[in-house]
C-alpha cells in the first residue's frame, strides 16, 4: 500500500434547494448549484481566534473518518482512551497504545489536544472502585495518577479536563469515590497536581447541565470564585453542553460571561444536540439552529475559547446507546454527509455557507494500491436530500487510466473520466448512499482528483 490517509479523500459538497430535491428538475439544479466546500471549520475558527474540536475514538482516525477529523478541527479529545480504566486497567500495568495514537494524530495534523479526564466517579479501573482505601492511600493513588498520565503527555497537551462532573443537579457535591473519601479538597489537590506535573497545560473542571445559570453551574462558579481566591491552579471551566433539541439554556452566553468574569477560560467541551429519531428536515434545522446559538455564544466572549462537538458523526455517538430511540446529535450523519448544523456552525464562525436545507456529496477514495494498478471507489450519500439519478466526473492528473468500473457506467477520454448510475443504482434516497468502484493503472504517482457530482 502506498497509499497515505489524508490524500485519498476529495469531498465536494452540492447543495440542493428545497424545490430541487425531488424529481426531474433535480439532475439541472445539481449539476448549477455544485460548489466546492467552504473553508473548514477550523480556519473559520482559527480566523476567531477560537477553537473547534472534537472527541475522537483512536481505531477509527483512518479512511474518511481521519480524513474529516483533520481536516475539519484544530483539536481533538480522546472520547476514552486517557480516562483511568483505559489507561490502567489492571493496577501498575499501563495501556497507552490509543492516547498515543490520537496524540500522535494531532501532531501530524497541527491539531492541539485536550486530556479527557484525570479525576472522575466513571470508567475508573475495577481494581480502584473495588478496593478499600484510606485517605492517604486514596490521595496517593490520585495524585500518582496525575503526576503518571500528564507527565506523559508534558509539554505536547493544550489542556486538561482534571476534575469532571464534581457536582450534582442541586449544586451539592457529588458522593464520589474522591468527595467520600477526601472531601471536597480532592479537587483542589487534584489541580495542584496537575499543574505540577505539566506547568504549560491549561487545567479544568468540567461538567454538564452547567450550560444555563442554575443551581449546578452556581456551585461551580462559587468553587471556582473560592479555588481563584484561594490561589489553586485552576485555568478554566469547561460545559460540556450534551443538549436536548430546541432546549439551548437562553442564559448560555450571561452563563460563560459570569465565568469569564472570574478570571477564567471557559470552553464548551461536549456539544451534541439529540434529538428523537426518526430526524426529518424540520427537527435537523432546529438543531441547525441550536448549534449556531451555542457557536455564537462562545464566539461573543473573548474568553470563550472555543467548541468541541462530543463527536463529528452520528455514527461516533455516544447517544443511542445511552437514550435508546434519540440519536442525530452530532453536525455529520452516519454516511459523514454533512447535516445542517455543520452549515450552522460556520456561519457562526464567520463562513459564508448559508444553511443548506439538503446536501448530496460524492467521495473518492483508493481502497487499495499496488506497482502498477489501483482499486477505488465513489461513495455519493444524500442527508436532507435525494437523487433519481446521479452523474460523478473527474479528471486524472498523472496519466492514470480507468481499465474497469462496477456498479457504474463510466467512460474516459483523455484525462477525463464520467461515471454516471447503472439501471439499479440512480436513487439516492434522504440518508441514504451509493457506491460504485473501479480498478485503475497509474505510474508515477496516483493523486487524488477532484470529484464533482452534477
Ligand atoms: O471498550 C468496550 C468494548 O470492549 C466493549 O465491547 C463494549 C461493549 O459495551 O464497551 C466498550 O466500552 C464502552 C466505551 O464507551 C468505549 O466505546 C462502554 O461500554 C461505554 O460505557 C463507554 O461510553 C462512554 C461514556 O463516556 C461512559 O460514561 C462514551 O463512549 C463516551 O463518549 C462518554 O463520554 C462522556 C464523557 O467522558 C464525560 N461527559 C459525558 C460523556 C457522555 O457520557
Amino acid at each position: 500500500m502506498r497509499t497515505s490517509r489524508s490524500s485519498l479523500r476529495v469531498r465536494l459538497t452540492a447543495l440542493l434547494t428545497g424545490a430541487a430535491m425531488t424529481g426531474a428538475a433535480l439532475t439541472g439544479a445539481l449539476a448549477g448549484t455544485a460548489h466546492a466546500a467552504d473553508a473548514p471549520l477550523r480556519d473559520l475558527a482559527a480566523a476567531k481566534g477560537k477553537v473547534m474540536g472534537t472527541a475522537v475514538t483512536g481505531s477509527k482516525l483512518t479512511g474518511t473518518y481521519g480524513e474529516i477529523a483533520a481536516r475539519e478541527f484544530n483539536a481533538l479529545t480522546p472520547g476514552n482512551a486517557m480516562k483511568w480504566g483505559s489507561v490502567e486497567p489492571t493496577r501498575g500495568t499501563f495501556d497507552w497504545a490509543e492516547a498515543d495514537q490520537i496524540v500522535d494524530f494531532a501532531e501530524a495534523s497541527g491539531q492541539q489536544v485536550r486530556g479527557h479526564t484525570l479525576v472522575w466517579h466513571s470508567q475508573n479501573p475495577s481494581w480502584l472502585t473495588n478496593g478499600t482505601w484510606t485517605p492517604a492511600q486514596l490521595s496517593g493513588l490520585m495524585n500518582d495518577h496525575i503526576a503518571l498520565e500528564v507527565g506523559r503527555y508534558k509539554g505536547r497537551l493544550a489542556t486538561w479536563d482534571v476534575v469532571n462532573e464534581p457536582f450534582n443537579e442541586d449544586g451539592t457535591y457529588r458522593q464520589t469515590l474522591w468527595y467520600n473519601g477526601l472531601g471536597a479538597d480532592y479537587i483542589a489537590q487534584a489541580l495542584t497536581a496537575a499543574r505540577a506535573a505539566d506547568p504549560a497545560a491549561k487545567l479544568y473542571i468540567n461538567d454538564y447541565n452547567v450550560e444555563g445559570v442554575n443551581a449546578k453551574s452556581t456551585a461551580l462558579y462559587n468553587l471556582v470564585k473560592s479555588l481563584k481566591e484561594r490561589g489553586v491552579p485552576i485555568d478554566g471551566v469547561g460545559l460540556q453542553a450534551h443538549l436536548i433539541l430546541g432546549q439551548v439554556p437562553s442564559t448560555l452566553q450571561q452563563n460563560i460571561q459570569r465565568f469569564a468574569d472570574l478570571g477564567v477560560d471557559v470552553a464548551i467541551t461536549e456539544l451534541d444536540i439529540r434529538m428523537q429519531l426518526p430526524s426529518d428536515s424540520t427537527k435537523l434545522t432546529r438543531q441547525a439552529a441550536d448549534y449556531k446559538a451555542v457557536m455564537a455564544a462562545c464566539v461573543a466572549v473573548a474568553r470563550c475559547v472555543g467548541v468541541t462537538v462530543w463527536g463529528f458523526t452520528d455514527s461516533d455517538s455516544w447517544i443511542p446507546s445511552t437514550f435508546p430511540g434519540q440519536g442525530a446529535a452530532t453536525p455529520y450523519d452516519e454516511n459523514y454527509a454533512p447535516k445542517p448544523a455543520y452549515a450552522a456552525i460556520a456561519e457562526a464562525l464567520g463562513g459564508t455557507t448559508t444553511p443548506p436545507t439538503g446536501a448530496c456529496t460524492a467521495t473518492y477514495s483508493v481502497s487499495s494500491q499496488w506497482n502498477t494498478g489501483f482499486t477505488g471507489q465513489v461513495r455519493i450519500a444524500c442527508s436532507g436530500a435525494a437523487l433519481s439519478s446521479w452523474k460523478v466526473g473527474w479528471t486524472f492528473g498523472a496519466g492514470q487510466q480507468v481499465t474497469q468500473a462496477w456498479n457504474a457506467t463510466c467512460a474516459q477520454t483523455g484525462s477525463a473520466v464520467s461515471c454516471s448510475n447503472a439501471s439499479y443504482n440512480g436513487t439516492v434516497p434522504d440518508g441514504g448512499s451509493v457506491t460504485f468502484g473501479f480498478n485503475g493503472s497509474w505510474s508515477g504517482s496516483n493523486p487524488v482528483p477532484v470529484v464533482t457530482l452534477g
